[in-house]
């Protein structure tokens, strides 16, 4: 899989070299790379950003400089990965949930484009959507300062559902939103850690009960912190 990322803080990104991605980059299973938008800025003052048409506060990105990178981008790929997804971080778009990670996972190459200020120029989500697919997506009903931090947290929602990049693919199975539902509560050794003990079901050694047991502690969470989450009661017959 092939991911690009445009920003003016190409640093941010540095710590994609540790932990699970970073050993999926050494492995060759994904490659990633950062570009700034800076570099395709052709004044001495490098800017990427001015005032909006029509007024208000803040500074929004001009078009230029993401016009040049993404055409950088889409020409160099084109020939390698033939259908890319352009991802623009944005609180006005659709939420990120598991459901879209699993969708990115599957993709061959994806273009994150991080905003700061008030956004970029509408123009280059259209000139984007002229080239490849596009999806404006949101990390969440709050505003960052900028995509990078959501564009971090998709990369490793994604990057860890990509075959080969997490040792045990089991433990992705059983995970929170896996199945819709809230992860059960787990435990190791000691049984027995400041007076509070493992719920005794777990040291039982019977398979059936403890996957009912943790089934009911998922449904129990989810109704009680994420109850949106659970699918809609059946009607009562009248
Ligand atoms: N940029 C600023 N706020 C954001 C959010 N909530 N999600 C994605 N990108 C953003």
């Amino acid at each position: 899989m092939r991911i690009d990322i445009v920003t003016i803080f190409p640093d941010f990104f540095e710590v994609l070299d540790i932990s699970l991605l970073g050993k999926a980059r050494t492995r060759g299973i994904i490659d990633l790379r950062v570009h700034d938008l800076r570099d395709h800025t052709h004044d001495r003052h490098r800017t990427v950003d001015d005032t909006p048409y029509g007024g208000g506060a803040g500074m929004v990105m001009r078009p230029e400089p993401w016009g040049e990178a993404l055409d950088a981008i889409l020409d160099d790929a084109a020939s390698e990965h033939g259908d890319p997804l352009v991802v623009f971080p944005s609180p006005a778009g659709e939420l990120f949930t598991q459901a879209a990670a699993g969708e990115f996972a599957l993709e061959e190459h994806i273009v994150f484009c991080c905003g700061r200020y008030e956004g970029i120029d509408q123009r280059v989500v259209d000139y984007a959507q002229s080239r490849a697919r596009v999806r404006l997506v949101s990390l969440g009903d709050y505003v960052l300062n900028g995509g990078e931090v959501a564009v971090m947290a998709m990369i490793e929602a994604a990057g860890r559902l990509v075959p080969g990049v997490v040792g045990n693919p089991q433990s992705l199975v059983e995970e929170s939103h896996s199945d819709g539902l809230l992860e059960y509560p787990s435990y190791t050794k000691p049984a027995e850690w400041r007076g509070l003990e493992v719920p005794p079901i777990l040291l039982s050694g019977h398979h059936a009960q403890i996957a009912a047991w943790r089934r009911e502690q998922q449904l129990e969470r989810t109704r009680r912190v994420r109850p949106e989450l659970l699918p809609p009661e059946p009607a009562e017959e009248a």
